[in-house]
């Protein structure tokens, strides 16, 4: 059988940034957007949580954002099909979470298949879901980091842009762990994003290549 490709689309691109807390790498993406560095705009931030700071980052940035409750909808479908809606009203090319602490539905995960992406606070595939920098210096490793994936349906799991790795020190809280690998997600993430509109990341099977 052959494997699935895809090459990411080289082009001025619209991202949507989804996100439930304080919006660190959202805020890390934008500055990499108003430098030059990244050919493409952020023409939606979108959360799930009407506090959360992020959104009034983005607001103070005078960026477009929009809040839907989750208490409102049926069903974790209907609340994914709404999103779905708002998002094709915009043509948004790429969908970038940042701290986005919901589940996406298999729908939605493949209606935008490999137009999606999220960042981890570990080295995946080891410890993949939530308290992910308490479990890896609860298990004792060196090594920890960060993770830029593509999104698939199978959480934490999908194709693997980029990632970084930092050593985890024998006094190492899980704040000091944290606060070392958050420096290097706000340097992949946004170097990710900018690989992807220059359309040098070639997914091929469960493997991203990185074209020159
Ligand atoms: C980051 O640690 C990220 O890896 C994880 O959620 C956290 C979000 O932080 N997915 P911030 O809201 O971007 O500051």
């Amino acid at each position: 059988m052959t494997e699935k490709t895809f090459q990411s689309p080289k082009k001025r691109g619209q991202i949507a940034v989804f996100l439930s807390g304080r919006g660190s790498n959202f805020l890390a993406i934008h500055d990499a957007v108003i430098r030059g560095d990244i050919n493409a705009d952020i023409s939606l931030v979108f959360s799930n949580r009407k506090e959360a700071p992020g959104l009034l980052h983005a607001k103070k940035r005078r960026l477009k954002t929009l809040y839907l409750n989750p208490k409102e909808f049926k069903s974790k479908e209907d609340y994914d099909e709404e999103i779905c809606k708002q998002l094709k009203k915009r043509d948004i090319d790429l969908i970038c979470l940042a701290g986005y602490m919901k589940i996406l539905t298999p729908g939605f995960c493949n209606e935008f298949e490999n137009r999606i992406i999220n960042i981890h606070p570990a080295l995946l595939p080891s410890f993949p879901g939530l308290h992910v920098q308490k479990k890896a210096i609860d298990w004792g490793v060196r090594y920890s980091g960060a993770t830029v994936h593509f999104v698939t349906a199978s959480v934490d799991m999908g194709p693997i842009i980029l990632q970084a790795v930092v050593p985890v020190l024998q006094d190492d809280t899980e704040e000091s762990l944290s606060n070392r690998i958050l420096k290097q997600e706000h340097k992949i993430y946004p170097e990710s994003v900018k690989l992807y509109f220059e359309g040098k990341l070639l997914i091929k099977g469960r493997k991203v290549f990185i074209l020159p």
